[in-house]
């Protein structure tokens, strides 16, 4: 009999990690979507002895390699697991240029190319009402120009960061007009700015954010608010930012149909080429 699952990745950092707890205390079948096995051994320990009587498992995901989002994808086919929800919680904030194996800027190569990897790769194993959350942030200061995927521009973290994002961003919008007439939910969330590792291993953070940012910065579980909103609502409107359980707006040329189409057209060839 197949099962229906909730996936949350990125489980390990500190926004997925809540969303992951509230799933598993909900008794849903949970599947953390790990990249360190030694991090998710520890997790899958404190969650099972934590909420026994929930069924919760881990599969190993490294959103920068194609053949480990292969794999899972693999499994969860061979498992005939109806995926219910799709929480693609994780995230990168490079500290410094990088590319993944395949040569693609780290920042796109998870944040971007390996979530749109790994949710066109789950295509067949969604439920028919699924929902899918996609993290995003900074997208205000993303553009989307170019190859994106071998971006020739002097490194800055956060334009890298913010560009990846946009991306997924347009990416949600994608498929919540592809599931538009679908019971299948698409939404992006933005958490806000979040005490996690991802901001405070930037030096500068450190130091300058004790006195300024502060006020301004969330608690994990503040941070994943909205998402556990959005798995516990189903909002009519689809495709648009999530931020403390409202739609946010942004102006409308905050990307052009006509970047989009382009680093759309881009995203499938490298795709198919690229299997
Ligand atoms: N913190 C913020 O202020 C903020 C603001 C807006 C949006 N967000 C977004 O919220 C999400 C969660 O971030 P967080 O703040 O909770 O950060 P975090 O604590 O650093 O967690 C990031 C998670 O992503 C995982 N990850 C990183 N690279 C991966 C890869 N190649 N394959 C698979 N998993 C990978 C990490 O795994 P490891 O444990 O193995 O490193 C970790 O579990 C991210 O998408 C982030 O961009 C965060």
């Amino acid at each position: 009999m197949s099962s229906r699952v909730s996936i949350v990745t990125g489980a390990t950092g500190k926004i997925g990690r809540v969303v992951a707890e509230e799933v598993a205390r909900q008794g849903k079948h949970l599947i953390i979507a790990c990249r360190s096995l030694a991090k998710s051994k520890v997790l899958l320990g404190e969650l099972k002895s934590a909420y026994p009587h929930s069924t919760i498992e881990s599969i190993m995901l490294d959103l920068a390699d194609k053949r480990s989002i292969n794999k899972f994808a693999e499994i969860i086919e061979q498992k005939c697991y109806i995926v219910n929800e799709l929480v693609c919680n994780a995230g990168v904030l490079c500290q410094y240029e990088s590319q993944n194996k395949e040569d693609v800027d780290m920042s796109m190569a998870v944040n971007y190319l390996g979530n749109v990897r790994l949710i066109e790769r789950l295509q067949r194993s969604l439920a028919h009402d699924a929902k899918i959350l996609n993290m995003v942030s900074s997208i205000r200061w993303g553009t989307i120009s170019g190859d994106p995927f071998h971006p020739e521009d002097k490194f800055n973290r956060f334009r890298r960061y913010a560009s990846s994002k946009l991306a997924l961003y347009a990416y949600t919008q994608h498929l919540a007009r592809k599931y538009d007439n679908s019971s299948i939910s698409v939404y992006a969330v933005d958490p806000g700015i979040v005490n996690t590792v991802m901001i405070t291993k930037g030096k500068w953070f450190e130091s300058i954010a004790e006195v300024f940012l502060s006020p301004f910065v969330r608690t994990p579980e503040k941070g994943a608010e909205t998402a556990l909103y959005l798995l516990s609502n189903r909002p009519q409107t689809t495709g648009m930012v999530y931020h403390d359980c409202k739609i946010e707006q942004f102006s409308a040329d905050i990307y052009t149909r006509e970047e989009w189409s382009q680093l759309w057209d881009n995203t499938q060839k490298y795709l198919t080429e690229n299997i």
